[in-house]
């Protein structure tokens, strides 16, 4: 994510950028800075939060009527000073920020450095800076113009010049960002709510828009620097509606980003029909020796884990585990240097993982993290880290990040197996394109938030829930329950389909609510007999099914379908209308869904 803002007018910038950055920490946190021109080009930044930046601006003297700001969710280089933005050129001449990711940063950065060019940070922004400084001759425009037009990846950019002090230059390109029109006064912003105090109205840029902003105008272009033209937007909504992008809980917004999230988590990584982690590139040889893989967490994470045992049996062929790590860190598993140990969390600080991690690599195993947090706890421990770049969740209860460790964790296993031949090159073509299918499916299925809505408003008198499933639908029953639970304290339990009859199906009355997922193809038969046992009892049923398998309404009372796709990427989609289903529940009962009672976002301690 990250967050970025810049102001060219009257005022003084630095109060205008403090407060727009403090109205887009929700989109990072770990690290802010500013850039004015004044007399001279200045930053300052640190490591932490705007609080942090605002103490150091206090010795500072920073004056001036143009200027950027950033907050930062890192994902190039660990959170420190150094790779805060914004980012200085070579000569200091030009300054930048950015929000998303360079995916040919390395590529430029190696041809830079042979140019004889030496870096200061880690990160691929300032490669972006550099590459603009080798085009400047007097017109940064022109120079944004011819390094953007060398840039892969997603970006959002803010540019000033030291000799330019009556424009700078803004760029959007897969990352959000907005023009302010003011009086005599122009403003960018990562998002609407930063700009609210000052104007409403919004020009939202489209990808590959590059916009030239002065005080009393704004000029909009295309990536060739052909004139374009977009509407002005007048705004409506409060800040605090617009903070959450007018939804009504960041829960809601967070599901609704996961389109955007399962792009991001593929970025870089599935391209031309090509599955690649370079993170994972570990030697065949030791591949084939590994014996035993583990999957380890706690919560939405370990259910992401679940998911994995799942693909690393089918893919790998190795017996693979997921066990939550509060219980592995005591059991003195077997271990050794033949077992891989993946760990998921998305905040890489709860102490539990922590010590399960700390526990696996003591002896001997290979450790994977799949972290969300840049420079976490968890992702400086493993051996090799493997983010998921879904940007900051703030909901208590995890969404968007089980989104994406679960496509994670599927693309890197789908490349383990690559690296060891068990994988034929048309299979990765085939994942390659299903991947690619992912986003616009998630889309059409959060077209039907309405009905899951309607339906969750009829489930007052539920008193309790089963979630049911086999195979991979048995770890998206768990991880449906467990929404349920945390949010609408509705009482909900994930079983595997087969098993309800030896148990729970005591338990299933008029007041009860099974929810059965039935997405896995070559199980399906098998799930809809369950389904029939629980309907014999005088369950009520919801289905979560794949779409074209009609048969399933004879026996549900409701069914949500969701778009086709290969079995095993089907939790990374069909996770949705369960997540919707706990948030519309909750929202119906009039509960504190971002901030559900006795839980919390990252548990710290044991
Ligand atoms: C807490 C949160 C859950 C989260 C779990 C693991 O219980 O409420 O949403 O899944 O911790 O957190 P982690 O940051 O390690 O993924």
């Amino acid at each position: 994510m990250c967050g970025i803002v810049g102001y060219i007018g009257d005022k003084e910038a630095l109060p205008v950028l403090i407060d727009g950055l403090k109205h887009l920490e929700y989109r990072g946190y770990d690290s802010a800075g500013v850039a004015i021109l004044g007399e001279d080009l200045k930053i300052v930044k640190t490591r932490g939060r705007i609080k942090d930046l605002e103490a150091k601006l206090k010795n500072s003297n920073l004056k001036g009527k143009i200027g950027i700001g950033h907050t930062r969710w890192a994902t190039h280089g660990a959170p420190n000073d150094e790779n805060a933005h914004p980012h200085f050129s070579e000569s200091k001449n030009i300054v930048i920020v950015h929000n998303g990711i360079i995916e040919n940063y390395l590529e430029l950065k190696k041809m830079l450095i042979n140019e004889g060019h030496t870096f200061r940070s880690e990160t691929d922004t300032e490669v972006i800076a550099y590459l603009i400084e080798s085009f400047y001759d007097g017109d940064l425009l022109l120079a944004v113009k011819k390094a953007v037009n060398m840039l892969e990846g997603s970006f959002a950019l803010g540019v000033m010049s030291k000799d330019e002090k009556d424009r700078f230059i803004a760029v959007r390109k897969d990352s959000p960002l907005v023009v302010g029109l003011g009086k005599g006064e122009n403003f960018i912003a990562s998002d609407i709510p930063a700009l609210l105090s000052y104007t409403r109205n919004i020009i939202i840029l489209e990808n590959g828009d590059i916009a030239e902003i002065r005080k009393d105008k704004v000029n909009l272009f295309d990536l060739s620097l052909n004139p374009v033209k977009r509407d002005v937007q007048k705004i409506t909504w409060s800040v605090d509606d617009a903070k959450k992008g007018g939804f009504k809980h960041y829960m809601l917004k967070e599901i609704f980003e996961e389109p955007q999230v399962i792009r991001e988590a593929m970025r870089g990584r599935v391209k031309d029909g090509k599955i690649e982690v370079p993170e994972l590139n570990f030697a065949k040889k030791f591949l084939n020796e590994i014996n035993k893989i583990y999957f380890v967490a706690c919560g939405t994470a370990y259910h992401a884990g679940v998911v994995g045992k799942y693909l690393a049996e089918n893919f790998l062929r190795i017996t693979a585990e997921a066990e939550v790590a509060s219980e592995f860190r005591y059991r003195d598993p077997v271990i050794d240097k033949k077992t891989l140990v993946f760990v998921i969390s998305q905040s890489g600080e709860t102490a539990d993982t922590l010590a399960a991690l700390r526990l696996a690599k003591s002896k001997g195993a290979k450790t994977i993290g799949i972290v969300n947090v840049v420079g976490s706890s968890a992702a400086r421990e493993v051996d090799s880290v493997v983010y998921i770049n879904a940007g900051p969740e703030i909901a208590v209860a995890s969404t968007k990040a089980y989104v994406a460790q679960v496509e994670v964790i599927a693309l890197s296993i789908l490349y383990l197996a690559k690296l060891s031949d068990k994988l034929t090159e048309k299979e990765e073509r085939l994942f390659a394109s299903a991947f690619e299918g992912l986003p616009e499916k998630a889309e059409k299925i959060l077209k039907q938030s309405d009905s899951v809505a309607e339906f969750a408003a009829t489930t007052k008198t539920i008193e309790e829930t089963f979630y049911i499933g086999r195979n991979l639908d048995y770890a998206l029953s768990l991880e449906g329950a467990l929404k349920l639970k945390e949010i609408s304290y509705v009482h909900a339990e994930g079983y595997p389909a087969g098993e309800l009859k030896h148990g729970p199906l005591a338990l299933v009355t008029p007041k009860s609510l099974v929810i059965a997922i039935d997405t896995y193809s070559p199980l399906r038969e098998k799930t809809l007999s369950n389904i029939k046992e629980v309907k014999a009892r005088g369950g009520k049923v919801l289905a979560v099914a794949s779409e074209g398998y009609q048969k399933i309404e004879e026996v549900a009372d409701k069914v949500f379908y969701v778009p086709k796709v290969a079995d095993e990427l089907s939790p990374v989609i069909s996770v949705i209308p369960l997540q919707l289903l706990a948030y519309y529940v909750a929202e119906s009962r009039g509960l504190d869904i971002d901030k559900p009672r006795n839980l919390a976002k990252s548990v710290t301690v044991e």
